[in-house]
């Protein structure tokens, strides 16, 4: 599919987002060890949740989704019950799929294979190997270290591990595994990422503490949940946070996003860059708080940043770099090599894309400098069928003079299903 983007005066309004993609994950994996059955609300219902969905039903999780209700139903198996897959599951798109499955996987004693499309079999998987074959796990991967990936648990000992990347995936996969191992585990971030898992393993009763910089998690027998309430995605809330940020005159409210504040660092972001920036906490019920988000566009300023703050923005780098392309002086964003392992290389995608728009951008091994403000024209843009890098372009669009056309822009749908006609709703020209 390709998207035509037209030029906008500015974007006005309120709009509502998909449930968070990360704490849909983890929710659906999570509903499926419990003991019983356990309701999801508010779940994402993009592609790569729709993954998550289809292997923890193949793993013998039988998953409901009554008609008219916004509530998928997850018939848990209890810790050790799923059972032996009859066919290699298939993660999609996917990367929290896949490594948090392969966690779980590791506690089970039966052998499943985890595969993914082509974006996804490119994608580093010895990072979580590794910790989970020292945890007493069988784990295979391809010649190249990649997916498929061949996993046969069973009894795994307690870790004390630090990641050498920063990745909410790796210590989620671990603090899972550790769920069956012997004696406790301990797990240590090089810097801070989302707590999802964290706060989901501790409202169904698991024992995970903080101690001098790690994570200590104590094995569990059980997992008590009977009710997950998923709020809306600040990662898909961001894109049209951003387009209002680099319209001057615009102004939108969105309403129930999670406000977890281990994801919420583009917000300061934002106003560091100029932007009137408002948020409010409107409900802490349940594991992640969540409320209403309002931005005021403005000329925005550049920004500077490196690995702390680029780990803690990462899946809103691309953004950052769209709006530093329309910001005033020398952006310069470091510390983000990680980007070249995401569902595409995005900073060559971004630096590429940007380019067409009439950016004046300089590729880094782990960043871009980034010269702004640039007068954009319309171009021809390549999603390279990564989500991000369509939304973040097509954001960017709505600032150049002519319209713009993003290929392969049907990605969205990964995460972020009805992206473009939330922005259409949104957008005044
Ligand atoms: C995610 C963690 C991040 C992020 C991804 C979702 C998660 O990946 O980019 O979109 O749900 O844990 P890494 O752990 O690879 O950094």
């Amino acid at each position: 599919m390709i998207a035509t983007l037209k030029p906008a005066r500015r974007v006005r309004g309120a709009a509502r987002v998909p449930g968070d993609k990360s704490i849909s994950h983890r929710a659906f994996l999570l509903a499926a060890l419990a003991d019983g059955a356990v309701e999801v609300r508010g779940a994402g219902r993009g592609e790569d949740v729709r993954s998550t969905l289809r292997c923890v039903a193949e793993l013998g999780a039988a998953v409901s989704e009554p008609a008219g209700a916004d509530c998928i139903r997850v018939q848990g198996r209890s810790l050790r019950g799923l059972s032996p897959p009859r066919a290699p599951l298939d993660c999609g798109n996917s990367g929290t799929t896949l490594r948090l499955l392969a966690g779980i996987l590791a506690g089970h004693s039966f052998a499943a294979t985890l595969t993914g499309d082509a974006s996804l079999s490119a994608r580093p998987m010895e990072r979580v190997a590794a910790p989970l074959r020292a945890m007493g796990a069988r784990v295979e991967l391809s010649a190249r270290g990649t997916a498929p990936l061949w996993v046969e648990g069973g009894a795994l000992r307690g870790i004390d591990y630090s990641m050498p990347v920063a990745s909410a995936q790796v210590k989620s996969c671990i603090l899972l595994a550790a769920l069956y191992a012997e004696g406790a585990s301990a797990v240590r971030e090089p810097v801070p990422t989302r707590d999802h898992t964290e706060r989901l393993l501790g409202a169904a009763g698991v024992s995970l503490k903080r101690e001098r910089g790690a994570i200590v998690i104590t094995p569990a027998t059980r997992l008590s949940l009977d009710r997950i309430e998923v709020p809306g995605d600040f990662s898909s809330a961001a894109f049209l946070l951003a387009a209002a940020a680099l319209l001057p005159g615009s102004e939108i409210e969105l309403r129930a996003v999670g406000l977890n504040p281990s994801r919420t660092a583009f917000l300061d972001l934002l106003h560091d860059m100029g932007a009137a920036v408002e948020h409010q906490i409107e409900s802490e019920s349940g594991a992640e708080p969540r409320g209403a988000v309002r931005v005021r566009g403005a000329e925005l300023r550049a920004v500077s940043l490196g690995p702390e703050r680029a780990a803690a923005l990462i899946d809103e780098l691309p953004l950052v770099a769209a709006l530093a392309a329309r910001a005033e002086g020398i952006s310069e964003l470091r510390g983000a090599a990680e980007l070249r392992h995401k569902e595409s290389d995005r900073l060559a995608a971004m630096a590429q894309g940007l380019r067409a728009l009439g950016a004046q951008v300089e590729e880094l091994p782990d960043g871009w400098v980034i010269q702004g403000p640039a007068a954009l024209c319309g171009a021809e843009l390549q999603s390279r069928g990564d989500h991000r890098v369509a939304m973040a372009l097509a954001v960017l669009a709505l600032a150049a003079r002519g319209p713009s056309r993003i290929h392969a822009a049907e990605c969205v749908a990964v995460s972020f299903p009805g992206f473009f006609e939330t922005l259409e709703s949104l957008v005044e020209c």
